[in-house]
């Protein structure tokens, strides 16, 4: 599948927006604060119901507007069109005219990879922007794992809730258990599934990676969970002391983590910038892979401000990389009309390129 036609009203600063898209390179130039990163973003949410960046529906409407609306028209073997909307606190999505019974349902139809500068986060920042890479690459192809981390995150919640309320008093075991039962087997399926991820993805990963930076260095990925050290059950039950007095749950798979590393070393304390950024690109593509091979679909790619910060030679493998047949429909963005040009120009595939 891939968006033949995006419209926007109200979308951030979109009032009204209309754009139409080929099954090929698809280029988007513009000064500095037009509305690049929005576009893409608007695509990443028509795939995932909800923006890459920001969480908060009600802020992504246009200032002093009442709502937003974003409409995809897809082509492919199915075309749809799918209709979102958020008014008045409240979501709806619908395809071909008709409302989904619940938004989930609609989580799988389409994929996207977005690659942006934001993403030197899943590198420097915390553990929470390396789980969420891992979640939002399993939930568009596993609804079963969006409800799952959906159970954990609630669950977590109250149980946090309860250990919280009670300042650092004793609790009933029996009381902290009866929570246990729901976290355990979402814990235990989130677990599995992050490990299957992470595995799949390192068949892909590797490879790219030494293509794109032209390294002698082996990078690896190695998934981190309290759950690798033994039974979920067993690990929450010794904690308890620990819980109470630290008044929240201080084991289960929200303190999972992915370590990246070049040979033997960290990413973070020794890679150089060149080397953070392949990796970081290197593993958009291995989930493109990833994504490509679970659907037997092209994933839609979201190339955001990508010359930007990368040197020349690595952006022309790359180009070469997505030029090739083995990719879709991908939409890229950059302030330079030139440079677009001269990166895409001896490209055979189908372009379309807009100015904003
Ligand atoms: N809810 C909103 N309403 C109106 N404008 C918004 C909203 N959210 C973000 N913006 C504006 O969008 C602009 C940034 O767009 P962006 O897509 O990042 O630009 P670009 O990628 O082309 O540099 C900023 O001027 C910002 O103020
Ligand atoms: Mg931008």
């Amino acid at each position: 599948m891939y968006l033949q036609r995006l419209q926007l009203y109200h979308f951030k600063n979109h009032s009204e927006r209309s754009l139409e898209f080929c099954n090929g390179i698809n280029t988007i130039t513009g000064s500095n604060g037009i509305g690049k990163t929005n576009l893409l973003d608007a695509v990443h949410y028509l795939a995932n119901a909800k923006s890459y960046f920001n969480g908060i529906d009600s802020q992504i409407i246009e200032h002093n507007a009442p709502f937003f609306t974003i409409k995809g028209h897809f082509q492919g073997e199915a075309p749809a069109d799918i209709l979102i909307q958020f008014e008045g606190g409240k979501k709806s999505i619908k395809k071909n005219d008709k409302p989904y019974p619940r938004l989930l349902d609609h989580i799988g139809l389409i994929q996207t990879v977005f690659i942006t500068p934001y993403d030197i986060d899943l590198v420097l920042g915390n553990s929470d922007d390396r789980r969420k890479f891992m979640d939002l690459s399993i939930c568009q192809i596993d609804k079963a794992y969006l409800q799952n981390l959906s159970t954990y995150k609630k669950t977590l919640e109250q149980r946090n809730a309860l250990l919280k309320s009670m300042q650092g008093r004793y609790i009933d075991p029996d009381l902290l258990s009866s929570f246990d039962a729901k976290l355990i087997p979402a814990g235990l399926l989130i677990h599995e599934s992050r490990k299957a991820f992470v595995a799949d993805l390192l068949g892909f990963f590797v490879g790219i990676y030494q293509t794109l930076s032209q390294g002698s260095e082996t990078p690896a990925i190695v998934y981190e969970s309290p759950l690798n050290e033994g039974d979920f059950q067993s690990l929450l039950q010794s904690s308890y002391r620990q819980d109470m007095a630290a008044q929240r749950t201080t084991v289960g798979v929200h303190k999972d983590d992915l370590q990246f590393n070049l040979g033997e070393f960290p990413l973070k304390k020794f890679g150089s910038q060149g080397q953070i950024k392949s990796f970081i690109i290197a593993l958009k593509l291995a989930q493109y892979n990833y994504f490509q091979r679970v659907t037997n679909n092209h994933p839609i790619l979201l190339l955001d401000d990508i010359f930007e910060k990368i040197d020349e030679q690595r952006a022309q493998r790359l180009i070469e990389m997505v030029g090739s047949s083995g990719y879709g429909q991908i939409i890229i963005t950059d302030t330079h009309v030139s440079r677009v040009e001269t990166h895409f120009q001896h490209l055979e595939t189908t372009k379309v390129h807009h100015h904003l």
